[in-house]
């Protein structure tokens, strides 16, 4: 209850507001940013795609960045209880915590498939720098991808690697596992991608990639595009899992709210920006398909690294930055779910980190079985919309276009509607700002949310 959860030892902050900066969009940069916003930008005709996308970022995405942040530092406690006590102070129902809890199950579930996929990206760090790619065609790297998924044996190990890395830093607590990791990991991560890029440069067809990205073609673009902007902005963004709020637990009371999630936001966007400037010119000069859907990045490409000049040494270091920002996010996926549990349960940090793992760990085999063994096994099979989906293929379906949008849904309506207005003007942005944001959160941001929702129900 609130009032043991309040007798509880002083809470930790981040060290300054870089350190939140960091954690925030170590977490927002993952394989959003790197395999799917390139391949997303791909199938949907290029650079009216990206402008949506950025116009979702910036109306929708970081209005609720704001709003969660909010309530992780209003409340000072896990999600789950923030929420309670916030709606408390506001004297509004305490049923508003069906956010965090949506948010919260959310998260523990995705963590259990993008652990999976964490692990192909590890896999492929040894494939490249053996050099298994070099000289290949495309039915030898296609081959090395599916016999990948077709071995559960080499998933699980990868999967356990992966989950293994994001235990030990989140059981190590705030400044001595998550700073001290977001520390290395982001600046090494934002290295490895200008290198990436400048790598792409050589390529000769660096303007090419340029002109898709950013060269507008609206015609291109169809209203399935500009859902799929709308969806991708959540995800992109970590919203709608309760990781901002966890995170906003943490943040000093002098910093501003309003700066900080546009910075985030502002960096998360480079990255995918810069993700689509490193991969598209090496599409290009090797006469591959821009539109080639999620097996861009682990087929297409290192089809590409195989026939380039130094190939393998690129395709290595790719890989590598590819399992730190897949590293980072998944820490941000343990971390609402741990706080929590050592909060409910009055556990240590490190019990609470490895139960609520393993258990992710544990559901996690059920993502690798649908992908070989069980990929005939569609449980929700007798409903037309859901046929021939597996296990993995339902997690990601549900949390995906139900648990976050509705949960993104219920704390802008919560922020916006519940929460007194002077709090947030003083909390989350003084001055000119304020208007804008609050009127984005209490009209905008629901009615858009709610349209991609009812779509991909209908979808
Ligand atoms: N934001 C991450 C990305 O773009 C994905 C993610 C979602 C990470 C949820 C953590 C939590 O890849
Ligand atoms: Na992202």
């Amino acid at each position: 209850n609130l009032a043991s959860a309040s007798a509880q030892a002083p809470r930790g902050l981040w060290s300054s507001r870089l350190a939140f900066i960091l954690a925030a969009t170590g977490s927002a940069v993952g394989l959003g940013n790197i395999w799917k916003f390139p391949y997303i930008t791909g199938e949907n005709g290029g650079g009216a795609f990206v402008i949506v996308y950025l116009a979702c970022i910036a109306v929708i995405g970081i209005p609720i960045m704001m709003a969660e942040v909010f309530i992780g530092r209003n409340g000072r406690h896990n999600p789950i209880t923030s929420l309670r006590t916030v709606a408390e102070r506001n004297l509004s129902s305490p049923l508003w915590r069906v956010s965090a809890i949506i948010g919260m199950l959310a998260a523990f579930v995705i963590l259990s498939f993008y652990s999976v996929i964490g692990g192909w990206a590890a896999a492929y760090v040894g494939h490249s720098a053996m050099g298994d790619f070099s000289g290949q065609d495309a039915e030898v790297v296609g081959g090395i991808f599916g016999s990948l998924l077709a071995s559960p044996g080499t998933l699980l190990f990868w999967h356990s690697v992966f989950m293994a890395l994001v235990i030990v830093v989140v059981a190590r607590g705030l400044k001595s596992g998550l700073e001290r990791a977001v520390n290395i990991l982001m600046p090494a991560l934002f290295v490895l991608l200008l290198v990436a890029v400048g790598y792409a440069t050589t390529t000769g067809h660096f303007g090419e990639a340029v002109k898709f990205l950013f060269r507008p073609d609206f015609a291109a673009l169809s209203m399935n595009g500009v859902l799929i902007a709308l969806g991708h902005a959540f995800f992109t963004l970590s919203l709608g899992m309760a990781i901002m709020m966890a995170y906003g637990s943490y943040l000093g009371r002098d910093v501003s709210i309003g700066r900080t999630a546009i910075t985030v936001g502002f960096l998360d966007t480079a990255v995918a920006l810069l993700a689509g400037l490193a991969i598209f010119p090496v599409v290009f000069a090797n006469g591959l398909e821009a539109g080639a859907g999620p097996g861009l990045i682990f087929q297409t490409l290192p089809l590409a690294f195989g026939q380039m000049p130094l190939g393998s040494l690129f395709g290595t270091l790719f890989f590598i930055l590819l399992v730190f920002a897949a590293w980072t996010s998944g820490i941000s996926l343990l971390e609402p779910v741990t706080e929590w549990f050592e909060e409910k349960f009055s556990t240590s940090r490190v019990a609470s980190a490895i139960v609520v793992g393993v258990a992710c760990w544990a559901l996690g085999i059920a993502s690798i079985l649908s992908l070989n063994e069980w990929s005939g096994f569609a449980p929700l099979g007798m409903f037309d919309k859901f046929a021939g989906k597996t296990i993995f293929d339902l997690l990601d379906f549900f949390t995906a276009n139900i648990m976050l949008p509705l949960s993104g849904l219920l704390t802008a309506l919560f922020v916006g509607w519940c929460v007194a207005r002077e709090t947030l003007q003083r909390d989350v942005v003084t001055g000119t700002g304020f208007t804008l944001w609050y009127s984005l959160l209490r009209f905008v941001t629901p009615v858009a949310v709610v349209i991609v929702f009812v779509y991909n129900l209908m979808a």
